[in-house]
């Protein structure tokens, strides 16, 4: 099992590269947060990841509306962004039924408080020259088998190490 992955992401496409093999090991339900400064890259991940699991058209950042929802077989993916939450009890307003998502990617999740659902995969995202380093740090066994499938897959290799 693997707690940490550690990458240098020199630029966006590397990123992109990244979102597309989290896709393809991705377990069947997860929650995901998206942890970075702003322009740090959560959303060309998010939309990276996005894409990768068939979603077609538009992928607009949900900076106004919160939460953008996905169909995915079997279920939904959400994209959230909680910049802009007032407090984390907006995100009961939103009248989600929760059971319907099998993919939550959350940028700015420390504004949800205790609102999310307990987490399997945090990803940070930090300016490092031109490009970013990424870290990866499973948060249950969900998550570390995720980062072991992602590891053993051969996905990480074309990556140089943070
Ligand atoms: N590895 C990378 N190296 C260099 N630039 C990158 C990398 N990944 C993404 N970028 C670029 O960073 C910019 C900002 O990306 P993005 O909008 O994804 O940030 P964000 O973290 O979602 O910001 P916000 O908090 O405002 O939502 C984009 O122009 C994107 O192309
Ligand atoms: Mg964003």
């Amino acid at each position: 099992m693997t707690a940490m992955i550690e990458l240098f992401l020199p630029d966006a496409a590397a990123t992109d590269q990244l979102g597309a093999a989290l896709a393809a090991t991705r377990p069947g339900r997860a929650v995901v947060h998206l942890h970075g400064d702003l322009g740090a890259g959560k959303s060309t991940l998010a939309r990276a990841l996005l894409r990768a699991l068939g979603v077609q058209g538009a992928i607009r950042s949900p900076t106004y509306t919160l939460v953008e929802r996905y169909p995915l077989p079997g279920g939904e993916a959400w994209h959230l962004d909680l910049y802009r939450i007032g407090d984390a009890g907006e995100l009961d307003f939103l009248g989600l039924d929760e059971a319907e998502a099998d993919l939550w990617l959350v940028e700015w999740p420390e504004r949800g408080g205790n609102a999310l659902p307990p987490l399997d995969l945090r990803v940070a995202l930090d300016m490092q020259g031109q490009g970013r380093r990424a870290r990866l740090q499973a948060s249950s066994a969900a998550g570390q088998a995720w980062l072991s499938r992602l590891e053993q897959s051969g996905h990480l290799q074309g990556f140089p190490a943070a």
